[in-house]
């Protein structure tokens, strides 16, 4: 009787836990879907990702813009007081991680920031992981949940002084990543 007890309970638990696997790489799922107006997306793909020097430096960081407005990017890149970064924006600090905006209203929670993990080779991008509020770099961190502290002005970019928590890596440690780029020839 008790091992029939038993029984149950494992495979209950087996149940349970089937389920919530289930429900979360549903979850996973829907996070990369974008969420905004049908017809209304930016198509993004592992190819829009390039050799960090071929994009636009902006002081320690990197910006571009897939939808041909890389002036309404810098505009706001370079603003003292800050703004809100137009849509098709890319900004990357190290090769491996891209936050790119999408179209107003696309993504309330991330302020239409969609985030990406990717892995870069000699001469390839591809993608990891991309998602709003769910997506975990390499070393276990949240992007959203650290982006998300910087106040309003700055539009979830944290440099330093924004409000973010500060990174334990140097702005020369970050040169150093950045030169490292296999993508560059
Ligand atoms: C532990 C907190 C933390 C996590 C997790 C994190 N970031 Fe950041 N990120 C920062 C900080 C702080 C900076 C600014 C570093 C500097 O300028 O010295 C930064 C810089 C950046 C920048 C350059 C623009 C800016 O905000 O200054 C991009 C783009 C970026 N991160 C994307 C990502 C993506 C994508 C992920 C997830 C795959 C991620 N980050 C995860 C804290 C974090």
């Amino acid at each position: 009787m008790k091992d029939t007890n038993d029984r149950r309970t494992k495979t209950t638990a087996l149940f349970v836990c089937a389920l919530w696997m289930a429900s979360s790489a549903f979850a996973n799922n829907a996070d990369a879907e974008p969420v905004g107006a049908p017809g209304d997306g930016i198509e993004i793909s592992a190819e829009d990702f390039t050799c960090l020097n071929d994009m636009t430096r902006v002081r320690h960081f990197f910006v571009d813009n897939i939808l041909d407005d890389l002036e309404g990017t810098l505009e706001v890149a370079h603003s003292p007081s800050g703004g809100t970064y137009p849509p098709g924006s890319v900004v990357q600090l190290v090769p491996t991680e891209v936050m790119v905006k999408h179209k107003p209203g696309w993504n309330g929670a991330t302020r239409d920031w969609e985030f990406f993990e990717l892995d870069v080779a000699k001469g390839t991008t591809t993608i990891e992981k991309r998602g709003f509020v769910d997506v975990v770099n390499r070393f276990g961190g949240n992007c959203f949940s650290c982006h998300v502290r910087a106040r309003p002005e700055w539009d979830l970019i944290c440099e330093q002084g924004h409000g973010c928590e500060t990174i334990p890596i140097t702005r020369e440690q970050i040169a150093e990543i950045q030169k490292a780029d296999p993508r560059c020839t």
